[in-house]
């Protein structure tokens, strides 16, 4: 098998990268960038630090910080209008997965026009678009390295996914000290959204040797810091740890797929308005547990690469090892029930035939190691919820 592997151009990554982002720019050969962040980042002054230090070097800026959590196509029509009139000739995407999908689906209209449902899977995003700056503030969605943006549709509340090469960032500072100040809960449901591609990306049938390195190298720094990471936020090495872990991470699934956690977790989302890291948690143990006899060996290897526990351990003891770390660590970051969470039961029910159709339609189920059938499907959800 040959894989195909697409990264960004160029990667600052460390503590202080963000300062590099003048000199991107001048690499770029950009002079009118524009910046789309996530509203959290103007409160907390993030995006005037940034204006600040364009304006150092004579480099004005624009400003839409108005993108919303999970975003739909409606909230980024602004966005397009403004980055067309400003004649950008670069996106600096500043913030979490959120502020990095809306760019990338911004830069795509904003240059080629037309509606969001036209470019969704299974159409191949190929245009190049203007150029993405992608700066993550969340460790976790690994945007910032994936060829990939989810747009929810306004009208139908589909999650639509939208892949290629045009969407991939040109460029990405992956500096961990964007994410001290992160709450508790966004900083535990993107580090288990990160933890998930890892863990997907390994197990997917597309896996490849070049994702397996990076899926390995990235279940080995979050699994053990992820904890720390949460608690402790002032852990500048558990802290680093994760938020390198989770462009690996994106780097493993853009270059091999994510599968059946990710195809239930979308409709889960659209629905019921769970967070997607947290819906990935919430289903995490039950679809591991369910998908463990199709791919055994590799699920050991989970085990063991995150350092659960030790190599010469068989499979099984390594299989409860995974199932009770997942357990556990959902235990810890407070990942609530799906009851607890408030998703109404008698609702619940009544659609979990729709969701399961609208997981096989994303395609990621496919890629899982055990493929369900619409029923098995709908089975596991009821699983989950309980
Ligand atoms: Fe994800």
């Amino acid at each position: 098998m040959i894989a195909d592997i697409q990264l960004p151009a160029s990667l600052k990554v460390g503590a202080g990268a963000r300062f590099a982002l003048p000199d991107m720019l001048s690499v770029l050969g950009a002079q009118r960038p524009f910046i789309i962040a996530d509203p959290i980042m103007q409160e907390l002054g993030v995006v005037d630090t940034f204006v600040a230090m364009l304006n150092e070097k004579q480099i004005p800026s624009a400003v839409f910080a108005n993108v919303m959590p999970e975003p739909d196509d409606s909230s980024i029509v602004a966005a397009v209008e403004s980055v067309k009139q400003h004649n950008a000739d670069c996106l600096i995407a500043l913030g979490g997965g959120s502020a990095i999908d809306s760019a990338k689906a911004i830069a795509l209209l904003a240059s080629h026009g037309g509606q969001m449902r036209d470019y969704k899977v299974p159409h191949v995003v190929t245009q190049q678009s203007i150029p993405i700056i992608a700066v993550p503030t969340t460790a976790g969605t690994g945007s910032e390295c994936t060829r990939v943006t989810v747009i929810s549709d306004s009208a139908s509340h589909e999650k639509m996914l939208c892949m290629g090469p045009g969407l991939m960032p040109k460029a990405a500072i992956i500096d961990y000290e964007l994410t001290l100040t992160v709450p508790f809960r966004v900083a535990a449901d993107t580090g288990i959204d990160a933890l998930t591609h890892a863990i997907e990306a390994w197990v997917s049938k597309k896996a490849n040797p070049f994702s397996d390195q990076q899926a390995m190298s990235a279940m080995r720094l979050i699994a053990p810091n992820l904890l720390k990471a949460c608690k402790t936020p002032e852990d500048h090495e558990a802290k680093e740890a994760v938020m390198l872990g989770a462009t690996m991470a994106g780097i493993a699934f853009s270059n091999a797929s994510v599968a059946l956690v990710h195809g239930m977790s979308r409709p889960l989302g659209v629905h019921f308005h769970v967070p997607h890291g947290m819906s990935n948690a919430m289903l995490l143990p039950t679809v591991t547990q369910y998908s463990l006899e199709a791919a055994p060996q590799r699920y050991a290897a989970c085990a063991q690469i995150m350092g659960l526990i030790d190599d010469s351990a068989d499979i099984k003891a390594c299989h409860e090892a995974l199932m009770v770390f997942l357990n556990k660590l959902n235990q810890e970051l407070g990942v609530p029930a799906m009851s607890e969470f408030g998703i109404d039961k008698v609702h619940y029910d009544s659609i979990t035939a729709l969701m399961a159709e609208q997981a096989i339609a994303s395609g990621s189920p496919a890629n899982n190691p055990l493929v369900p059938e619409k029923d098995a499907l709908i089975a596991l959800y009821q699983q989950a919820y309980r």
